[in-house]
C-alpha cells in the first residue's frame, strides 16, 4: 500500500476537445461486495463471491477478514472462496480497519455469531466526521452492551448461551437512513432471536441485493429497498454451492458517463443498469448531453460544438443524486453555460476538492462545507493535484483528461481503492494517461 501511495498518473488533456471514442465495461460494485464479503460471516458452509471487482477496497477487506482466521481463497480473477471456521478472533485489525471506513459491517456479524467484536473507531476517505452511533445504538437495541475503550469500541452481548442466539429482535429507528449502519444492523438481525424491524432505512439497491442474496440462502428479510426492513433471525445460513454474483457498479458507470458527456464523441458504457442512475441520467439530458439507453448499455455522444447548459444539483439518498457522484459531476458543471448550485447534503466534507479545480482554472465559490456555485464554462488547465477521496480522486482524472497541459494527479492509491485499473481502460478509449511510481 505503501508503494502504491507514491504512484502518480501523468495525464496530457484534450484541451476541451471530445476525442474519445469506444466503449468500457462496468466492474462488479464496490458497495454491494464490500457487504458481501461482510456477510460471509452468517454462513455455515463456504461462500462463493464471483464478478468481484479488483480494488484496494477489496484487497482491504479480504486483510481484515483473514486477519480474523476466516478462510479467504482468490479463486481465480474475480471469483474468491469464503469459509468461516467455528472460532475466529473477533477483534477487527486496528490499523487497517482505521483507515477503512466499510470495516464496520463486519462488526454486526461477528457480534451476533460469536457474541463480542471489538474495532477501532473506522477511518477511510476524508469526507466528513463520519460518526458511527447509528451502528452502537442499533447494537444496543439488540441487546449488545457498548463499552468505549480508548481506542476501541467492545460490543459484548447479554446472551452468552453458546447454543442460543446471543441478540434479540428489536424495533429500530434510523437517525439517518445510513446506508452500512442498515445493512450491517440487518446481518446482525439475521442471527438475532426473533423480529427485527429497521425504520427510515435507505433504498440503496444494494441493500436489497444483499438480502435477496441472503434470502436465497435460508434468510427471512423483508422489504429491504423500503424505507421498512423487516428480519425474523433464522440462525447461520447456508449457501450449498450458490454464489452471489456482484452487481455493477452503478457509481463506476454514473463516473464513465460523467466523463464521456464533457471528453467523448462516443462512449459505449457496457453491462450496466441504467434503471440505477437515473437521477444522474435525467440531470445531464435537462442539461443536452446525448444519452440512449438500452437493458444493459449506455451510449453518450457528442458533436463538436454541442452546448450544454447548467443546472442546480443537490445530493440526496436513492433515488436522488448520489453523493458519490457529486464530485465528476462538478467537473462537468464547469463545462456548461451559466451559475450552478452544487448543494452536497450528505457528508460535510465532500466539496473541500473544489479548491484544487480552481487552482486548474474553474470558476467556483465555495459557501461553506455543503454548498458551492459553479460558473462556466472554464477551460480548465493542467497542474499538480492530490486525491482526498476515492470519488474526488477519478474527478480530478476527469478534469485532467479536458484540460489543457499536463497534469499529476498524487495519491492514485485513493482511486484504486474504487476503480479497477481505471489507466489501462481510459487508455482503451483514448486517454494519454501513464502511471509512474514516484521515487
Ligand atoms: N451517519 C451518522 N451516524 C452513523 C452513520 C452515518 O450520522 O452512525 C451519517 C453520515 O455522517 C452521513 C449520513 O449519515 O452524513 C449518511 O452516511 P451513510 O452511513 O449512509 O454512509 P456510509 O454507509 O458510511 C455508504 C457508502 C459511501 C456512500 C454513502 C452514501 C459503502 C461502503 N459506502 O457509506 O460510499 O457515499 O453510503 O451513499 O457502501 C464511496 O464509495 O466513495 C463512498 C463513500
Amino acid at each position: 500500500m505503501e508503494q502504491k501511495e507514491k504512484e502518480v498518473f501523468v495525464i496530457n488533456g484534450l484541451a476541451g476537445n471530445k476525442k474519445l471514442n469506444g466503449s468500457v465495461v462496468i466492474n462488479g460494485a464496490k458497495n454491494a461486495v464490500l457487504q458481501a464479503f461482510a456477510a460471509t460471516l452468517l454462513f455455515q458452509d463456504e461462500v462463493v463471491l464471483k464478478n468481484v471487482p479488483e480494488i484496494e477496497d477489496v484487497k482491504n477487506m479480504v486483510e481484515i477478514i483473514r486477519g480474523l482466521g476466516v478462510s479467504v481463497e482468490r479463486r481465480s480473477r474475480g471469483v474468491y472462496v469464503v469459509k468461516v471456521p467455528t472460532n475466529i478472533s473477533t477483534e477487527l485489525a486496528k490499523e487497517i480497519s482505521k483507515k477503512f471506513r466499510a470495516s464496520i459491517v463486519l462488526t454486526g456479524p461477528i457480534l451476533a455469531r460469536f457474541g463480542k467484536v471489538s474495532f477501532p473507531h473506522p477511518g477511510g476517505c476524508v469526507i466528513g466526521a463520519r460518526p458511527i452511533d447509528i451502528f452502537l445504538n442499533g447494537f444496543e437495541a439488540l441487546g449488545a452492551e457498548v463499552e468505549e475503550k480508548e481506542e476501541s469500541h467492545l460490543i459484548k452481548a447479554k446472551g452468552t448461551n453458546p447454543t442460543t442466539p446471543k441478540l434479540r429482535g428489536a424495533r429500530i429507528f434510523l437517525r439517518v437512513p445510513s446506508v452500512t449502519g442498515a445493512q450491517t444492523l440487518m446481518m446482525a438481525a439475521v442471527l438475532a432471536r426473533g423480529k427485527t424491524i429497521i425504520k427510515n432505512a435507505p433504498l440503496e439497491p444494494e441493500t436489497k441485493n444483499l438480502a435477496d442474496f441472503l434470502n436465497s440462502c435460508g434468510a427471512k428479510i423483508k422489504g429491504a429497498g423500503t424505507s421498512v426492513i423487516e428480519i425474523i433471525g433464522t440462525g447461520l445460513l447456508r449457501a450449498k454451492g450458490r454464489a452471489y454474483k456482484t452487481p455493477p457498479d452503478r457509481i463506476e458507470a454514473g463516473s464513465f458517463l460523467i466523463l464521456g458527456a464533457v471528453a467523448a464523441e462516443k462512449l459505449e458504457i457496457k453491462n450496466c443498469n441504467p434503471e440505477e442512475i437515473e437521477s444522474l441520467i435525467e440531470t445531464l439530458r435537462y442539461c443536452g448531453v446525448k444519452i440512449e439507453l438500452s437493458k444493459n448499455k449506455i451510449v453518450v455522444s457528442s458533436e463538436k460544438n454541442d452546448k450544454y447548459k447548467s443546472t442546480d444539483i443537490k445530493t440526496h439518498e436513492y433515488p436522488g443524486f448520489p453523493t458519490d457522484l457529486q464530485a465528476p459531476m462538478t467537473v462537468f458543471l464547469t463545462q456548461t453555460e451559466g451559475e450552478a448550485l452544487v448543494f452536497e447534503t450528505i457528508f460535510e466534507g465532500r466539496l473541500n476538492f473544489v479548491n484544487e479545480l480552481v487552482r486548474m482554472g474553474a470558476d467556483i465559490r465555495l459557501w461553506d462545507q455543503h454548498r458551492a456555485t459553479v460558473k462556466g464554462p472554464s477551460l480548465l488547465h493542467g497542474r499538480e493535484v492530490e486525491s482526498p477521496d476515492i470519488r474526488a480522486g477519478l474527478a480530478f482524472v476527469i478534469a485532467a483528461l479536458i484540460a489543457n497541459g499536463q497534469s499529476i494527479i498524487h495519491n492514485v492509491y485513493y482511486i484504486d481503492r474504487g476503480y479497477e485499473k481505471v489507466d489501462e481502460r481510459l487508455r482503451k478509449i483514448g486517454v494519454d494517461i501513464v502511471r509512474q511510481a514516484l521515487v
